[in-house]
């Protein structure tokens, strides 16, 4: 089923008008007198909001609470519907969105102190703070003796990306994210505190409707999630970068559509500057093998090696490494719009005419570090006993996205037009399946129920 995008659009128009109530002035005067004194010790507000992954389109609040426990985050809930004040939950700060609509006469609930992460003395479950970022969450597993699923970038906030269906090495293993959530601790629109869990004493709805749409529903403190046990053995992986000269682009689109991803494997691509001083773009994949060595990754990426990779950085890494290739992404601060889309086929003229473009835009001055980013897992059903939730994208097996990543704001149309033309591209003939699919008229109707003022409408709003 296809739904068109514009009753979103719609919906977002009617949000921003209905919103402009308070001053940004009295917006932190009412805080101070009202919420600062509710805020428990160890929690407090600032001016400077937290930086953000990317500042294209960033949400700009009059104050950010800088929340120390749940509570905090339900007094600060209570405290905005009571003046009709805008809000958002930041958490690892990496959302791609381009629907932020908070402006200064709204709070920003930073949840980084909810950074905790336990595991349980069984092994089998953890329980991760709302604030807590992926390499927080694998320092505490590798602690513990424990996998965890998590995202593949450092600074992903855990549940950010859970929320949103959840990517990462370890999925054709143990699932998506959102297979992994055995219960959450969430903060409703009303500002109540509740237990979300598959139990039917909770409310199984909102348990369905919050693995996949989640920052729609309310904001989640804490989560309980499973967790595998380990041994060292059972903690490393073969990966590492191989780099192709442009010109061997399209055997590498072939080989990549060509080959069967295993459960322990994935492989992601990029075009990507080499460095300083000369920038020069080049063609890198990333092929990764769970408990694979050096004799078995180079037999399962057979068909990479035989294209002849100028460049091979693979090597057997521990865990608490699989994500250090990436750190190169996690710098804060330019500006990144975002052009992500799902699709079923590598197309070898498709991604020539996007490396095109990619070379024009990556060659102007400030706009060397532009990527783009290709990832494929193998495909990951439902796990038989994970409980069905609104993700609906299991089947995709191509994700792609094109990150213009610039300062200089002069930038923008050359940096939106190179984005959606790429995406345009990638999507072809395939439907334009809307970020929900399939779940969107249940999630309407439990969204009518839990958020009927559709507080939480930054994060592809399903606001029917
Ligand atoms: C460099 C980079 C790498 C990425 N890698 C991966 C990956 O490997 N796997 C993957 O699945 N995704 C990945 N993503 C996508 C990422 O998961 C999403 O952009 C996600 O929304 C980011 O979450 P965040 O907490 O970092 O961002 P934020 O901007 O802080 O949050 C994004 C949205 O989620 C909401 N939100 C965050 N935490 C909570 C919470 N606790 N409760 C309620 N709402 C919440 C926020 O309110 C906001 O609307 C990546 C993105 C980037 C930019
Ligand atoms: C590499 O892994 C394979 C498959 O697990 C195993 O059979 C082989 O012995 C390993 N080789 C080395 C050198 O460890
Ligand atoms: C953007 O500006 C900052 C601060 O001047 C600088 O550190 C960074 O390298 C610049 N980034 C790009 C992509 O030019």
């Amino acid at each position: 089923m296809t739904i068109s995008k514009f009753p979103l659009l719609l919906a977002l128009a009617l949000v921003d008008v209905s919103n402009a109530t308070l001053t940004a002035q009295q917006v932190v005067a009412k805080a101070r007198s009202d919420l600062v004194p509710r805020l428990s010790t160890g929690a407090f507000i600032t001016f400077d909001e937290p930086p953000r992954w990317s500042t294209f389109r960033a949400p700009e609040p009059a104050v950010t609470v800088n929340v120390n426990s749940e509570s905090d985050v339900a007094a600060t809930v209570k405290f905005c519907n009571a003046f009709d004040i805008p809000f958002l939950a930041q958490n690892g700060g990496n959302g791609w969105a381009t629907t932020f609509t908070l402006k200064n006469n709204g709070v920003l609930i930073n949840l980084a102190r909810l950074n905790q992460v336990t595991v349980s003395p069984d092994k089998t479950q953890a329980t991760i703070g709302g604030g807590a970022l992926v390499n927080g969450i694998i320092t505490a597993a590798k602690a513990a003796g424990v996998l965890v699923e998590t995202g593949n970038c450092n600074c992903v906030g855990a549940l950010g990306a859970y929320l949103g269906g959840g990517y990462g090495n370890l999925m054709g293993l143990y699932g998506f994210g959102v297979d992994n959530i055995i219960s959450m601790r969430v903060v409703t629109a009303d500002g109540k505190i509740r237990t979300v869990s598959a139990s039917t004493s909770s409310d199984p709805d909102l348990f369905w409707a919050m693995r996949g749409a989640g920052p729609n529903f309310g904001i989640v403190t804490s989560a309980v999630v499973k967790s595998w046990p380990a041994m060292s053995t059972e903690r490393s992986a073969w990966t590492g970068a191989l780099i192709f000269s442009p010109e061997k682009l399209e055997q590498v689109i072939q080989a990549i559509q060509a080959l069967e991803l295993k459960h322990d494997m994935n492989v992601f691509l990029y075009f990507i500057s080499s460095g300083p001083p000369s920038n020069e773009p080049v063609v890198l994949t990333t092929p990764f093998l769970y408990m694979g060595n050096a004799t078995s990754g180079k037999a399962a990426f057979a068909s990479l090696y035989a294209i002849g990779p100028i460049q091979d950085t693979t090597a057997v890494l521990p865990y608490t490494e699989w994500n250090s290739g990436g750190d190169a992404f996690r710098s804060r601060g330019p500006r990144k719009p975002s052009f992500g889309v799902g699709f079923q086929a590598m197309i070898p003229e498709v991604w020539r005419k996007i490396w095109n473009m990619y070379t024009e835009f990556q060659k102007k001055l400030g706009a060397e570090a532009s990527v783009v980013l290709l990832e494929a897992y193998p495909s990951t059903k439902a796990r038989p006993n994970s409980v069905p939730a609104s993700f609906p994208h299991r089947e995709v097996k191509f994700n792609a996205v094109a990150i213009p990543w610039y300062n200089d704001s002069s930038y923008d149309a050359a940096a939106l037009a190179f984005g959606n033309a790429a995406r345009e591209l990638w999507r072809g003939n395939e439907d334009l399946s809307v970020v929900y699919g399939e779940s969107l008229p249940r999630l309407w109707s439990i969204k009518r129920r839990v958020d009927p003022q559709d507080k939480f409408n930054q994060w592809f709003n399903i606001k029917q």
